[in-house]
């Protein structure tokens, strides 16, 4: 089975998606860490960022990995470097690029068959599994996901004001709908899931109850 979980930065996809995938013991797909994992490397051997074919072909060779909640790219754990702001940058036109989009939606599209997947991103209900079991679009007010940031950020030891948090959350929303290829929307018939007041907790025990219930009509069927 295929669940896609796809939304707006700050959208609490990823913890979601994690607990989702090890409650259910099934693999997740973290797209946004294959895009990042691409961009470092691609910068480590000097591959420009802007050259798309080479980018591409490099997205089709690398072996990348999620393990226990670890990104493993040629086997090497490279979880923390990918957040940094550095490379959040320089994803941003690694992701853009049409050509590298279609190298990576084929490598997700490998990386799932045969298997039950959680996978999460911006476009995998939308453009790479279109006709997955189920199609989850989980989002949150703007100020709502500002503040859970804002507060994961506080705890984390940094300074930035929720005004700055929200500033820099708008500018991805926008960079992420605005995209020509593979752009933020709902896929058709997607579960639209507003999120605002509720735990992470409850979000995930609705999302169980849903996918239970699938798997139950599956069987049935
Ligand atoms: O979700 P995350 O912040 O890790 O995504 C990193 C970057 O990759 C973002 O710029 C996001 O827009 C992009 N992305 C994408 N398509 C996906 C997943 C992430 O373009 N399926």
């Amino acid at each position: 089975m295929i669940i896609t979980l796809d939304g707006p930065a700050g959208a609490g996809k990823s913890s979601a998606a994690r607990s989702l995938a090890s409650r259910l013991g099934w693999c997740y797909i973290d797209t946004g860490a294959m895009y990042r994992s691409l961009a470092l490397i691609a910068l480590e051997r000097e591959i420009s960022l802007e050259d798309s074919l080479q980018v591409a072909r490099l997205g089709e060779a690398l072996q990348i990995v999620f393990l226990d909640g670890r990104v493993l790219v040629e086997g090497r754990d490279v979880s923390a470097e990918i957040r940094t702001d550095r490379i959040t940058a320089a994803t941003r036109p690694v992701a853009d690029a049409p050509l590298v989009r279609e190298a990576m939606k084929n490598v997700q599209r490998k990386m799932a068959a045969g298997r039950d997947v959680i996978t999460e991103g911006r476009d995998q209900g939308s453009v790479v599994f279109p006709d997955a079991d189920l199609k989850v679009f989980l989002t949150a007010s703007a100020t709502e996901r500002a503040r859970r940031r804002h507060l994961e950020e506080v705890s984390r030891g940094t300074q930035a004001t929720l005004a700055a948090v929200l500033e820099s959350q708008s500018r991805r929303d926008q960079a992420d709908q605005s995209r020509p290829v593979g752009a933020l929307r709902p896929a058709d018939h997607a579960f639209i899931f507003q999120t605002d007041g509720l735990s992470p907790e409850e979000v995930v025990d609705r999302l169980v109850g849903m996918i239970e219930s699938l798997i139950h009509d599956h069987n049935e069927s």
